[in-house]
């Protein structure tokens, strides 16, 4: 998520869960191509799997980039066609390419050519005054002809003009019953669904519901732990115990002392930790503590360990 998530976030849901599958922000292809922004493929080896999302939409350009992007070691590369910015439009990136099913074909069969790890598609429903029954089969049955072999769909039409990102991501209605039917539609490709999931019950009730996949963004994000912590047994029936926030947080404190030794500073990792006591004892300490405390100059781990110590007492 653009803004949002980067490697430091990547990490720290690594360690609530060994098997979900991550994704990267959103990556231009022109950016890596023509800019030579090759740190933005930087990421580390505990972060598999993990996928490489980008935006574009010249094939060779993009063919170019998921190349860079599988020799970076990404796990799967994933072509965005689902995000609605204004900036983004402008590039023909994104939301706006639900209008040509033939050039994102293109785009993949390119991409498929150029790497041998899986070349899949985030989408919408459709966009502006489209019909998403009649334009989401034509967009999927084009991709999956091309090689593309799983799609993540956010279940709602994205409106190019009017609303700004944050209320297409909220006003358009989801729709998971047009997302069920694709898969009937389309039961040999991998569909997995996106859009306003809050719960690992909800998570559970979709695949039962004969979905391939869920993806969760905004949930994943401010509730960490509540979504990750026992994915591994819940969703991917792995054995357990659950990871636990308080474990994790011991776990980051290595990886912080590492950054701040390479000369990062602390907030940047964690500002993804605020949500991980979200809903429990002492989350309001934790935040706090952490929010004022990690962008003073010389804040290092002994922060941590003291929001850390404040959750423990209020559990206790
Ligand atoms: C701040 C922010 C940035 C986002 N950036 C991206 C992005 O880079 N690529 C993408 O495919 N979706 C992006 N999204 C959309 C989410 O992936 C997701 O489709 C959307 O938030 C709906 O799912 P959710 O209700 O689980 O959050 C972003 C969402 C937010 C809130």
């Amino acid at each position: 998520m653009m803004d949002w998530t980067d490697r430091h976030c990547r990490y720290l849901h690594r360690l609530l869960s060994r098997r979900v599958l991550l994704y990267t922000e959103m990556v231009t292809a022109p950016a890596l191509v023509r800019g030579g922004a090759l740190h933005l493929l930087d990421h580390g080896p505990e972060e598999h799997p993990v996928a490489l999302q980008l935006g574009g939409s010249d094939q060779k350009e993009l063919a170019y980039a998921a190349r860079l992007g599988a020799e970076a070691g990404y796990d799967e590369i994933n072509l965005n066609c689902g995000c609605p910015s204004d900036r983004v439009q402008s590039g023909t990136f994104g939301a706006v390419l639900m209008k040509d099913p033939a050039l994102v074909a293109r785009c993949i069969s390119a991409m498929r050519e150029a790497v041998d790890v899986d070349v899949t598609v985030k989408c919408r429903i459709g966009v502006d005054d489209q019909d998403p029954g009649e334009v989401l089969p034509e967009f999927l049955s084009r991709i999956a002809a091309a090689g593309c072999t799983r799609v993540q769909i956010h279940a709602r039409k994205a409106w190019l003009q009017g609303l700004s990102p944050k209320e297409n991501r909220d006003i358009p209605p989801l729709d998971y019953d047009l997302v069920r039917r694709m898969k009937a539609l389309f039961p040999d490709l991998h569909i997995s669904i996106n859009g306003g999931i809050a719960s690992l019950d909800e998570a559970e009730a979709l695949l039962a519901s004969g979905l391939d996949g869920v993806m969760v963004g905004r949930a994943a994000y401010h509730q960490p732990a509540d979504m990750l912590c026992a994915a591994d047994r819940r969703i991917f029936g792995g054995p357990g115990p659950d990871t636990t926030p308080e474990g994790a947080v011991a776990a980051m404190l290595p990886y912080i002392e590492a950054h701040l030794a390479g000369g990062g500073r602390l907030n940047q990792v964690t500002r993804h930790m605020l949500g991980l006591f979200a809903g429990r004892p002492g989350a309001r300490a934790w935040r706090r503590i952490l929010s004022e405390g990690a962008t003073r100059p010389g804040a290092g781990p002994e922060l941590v360990e003291a929001a850390l110590a404040q959750v423990v007492r209020a559990a206790a």
